[in-house]
């Protein structure tokens, strides 16, 4: 089975889920589109905690996707910095025409270890939307992993998504086939927790991640930290956005966001179509996206938590 569009990317962050294939026009739009307007409602591309970069610094973005945030930044700082671009496949790489000389791109899988020579390199270390629904294992493992690449004080920053939820717009509406596809993608969640019973090696549901609904948002949230700092990062700190933060009413944020992100679960779903027992088929699919839109043209409307975790590499150690 082979995931195909750039929500389903994110459950490929899972080593247990499938890989995706190719990139198109419509994915590389999605995500530039989605770049700009997480951008806006976290207010920054590097987190505030984490100091301005020399001119000298070094700083990789891991599931780079098209590089929409690593470039972003590329402009933002001294044409001197070096920025590096990793991830598991090249497809959404930008055409070697459209890269800076100061930006190079390299394949690697988070889980993996990086290269020795890639070790210390780093001052900062960014990941952006790459998980779907990841267990606190695996989360840990790919945290350990990004921790080496950073210089003693250098910083890791790991923005996500959690705790999707759908809003009425207007007093009465329905919002059953939105949730319908919400709910529907249980399988991704369950295999990320190791399980159909959801219990997994870690004893628990997925910790982080775009499915992922924190049943105690608090401990949640401690979690996630424990897993930075248990991984040898200090200063630990995570913050939470809401999708909602932005309030342009002209931008219609709202109503595009999503359409984005109900086009994205659709896709998710679609990988499940022919899987013996999943119960979704072409046909429905085709039907429960005529609901969802014509639920999205009345006013429904989704949420999300941006969740945006810092911490350093002690100087020592
Ligand atoms: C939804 S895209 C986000 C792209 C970019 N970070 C952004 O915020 O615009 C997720 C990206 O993570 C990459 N990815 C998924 N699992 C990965 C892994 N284990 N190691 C490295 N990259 C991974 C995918 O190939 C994809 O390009």
């Amino acid at each position: 089975m082979q995931v195909k569009n750039a929500c389903a990317r994110r459950a490929s962050l899972q080593p247990r889920t499938p890989r995706i294939v190719g990139n198109n026009n419509s994915t590389t739009t999605s995500l530039d589109e989605q770049h700009a307007i997480t951008t806006q409602i976290l207010g920054f591309l590097l987190h505030p905690f984490i100091p301005p970069p020399s001119p000298t610094a070094k700083i990789a973005d891991v599931g780079t996707g098209t590089a929409a945030w690593l470039l972003d930044l590329a402009r933002s700082l001294p044409p001197t910095c070096q920025f590096t671009g990793f991830d598991v496949t090249p497809s959404g790489f930008p055409h070697e025409s459209a890269r800076p000389k100061n930006v190079t791109f390299k394949l690697h899988d988070m889980f993996v270890p990086f290269p020795e020579e890639e070790h210390g390199n780093y001052d900062v270390v960014a990941v952006r939307f790459v998980s779907s629904a990841t267990r606190r294992g695996d989360f840990a493992r790919a945290v350990g992993n990004l921790v080496k690449l950073l210089k003693p004080g250098g910083w890791l920053q790991w923005i996500d998504s959690v705790n999707f939820g759908l809003y009425c717009g207007v007093a009465g509406l329905s919002r059953e086939a939105c949730q319908e596809v919400y709910e529907g993608l249980e399988p991704f969640r369950s295999q990320a927790a190791g399980g159909e019973n959801g219990k997994g090696e870690d004893d628990g549901g997925p910790v982080i991640g775009l499915f992922v609904r924190d049943a105690w948002p608090s401990k949640a949230r401690a979690v996630r930290e424990r897993v930075f700092q248990e991984q040898g990062l200090v200063d630990v700190h995570e913050d939470v956005f809401s999708t909602d933060r932005l309030q342009k009413p002209e931008l219609r944020l709202r109503e595009k966001g999503t359409r984005n992100i109900m086009d994205c679960f659709l896709g998710c779903l679609g990988e499940l179509v022919g899987v013996e027992g999943s119960g979704w088929t072409k046909e429905r699919l085709d039907a429960l996206r005529v609901k969802v839109m014509r639920e999205i043209d009345g006013g429904v409307y989704h949420t999300l938590d941006q969740v945006c975790l810092v911490g350093r590499r002690p100087e020592q150690g």
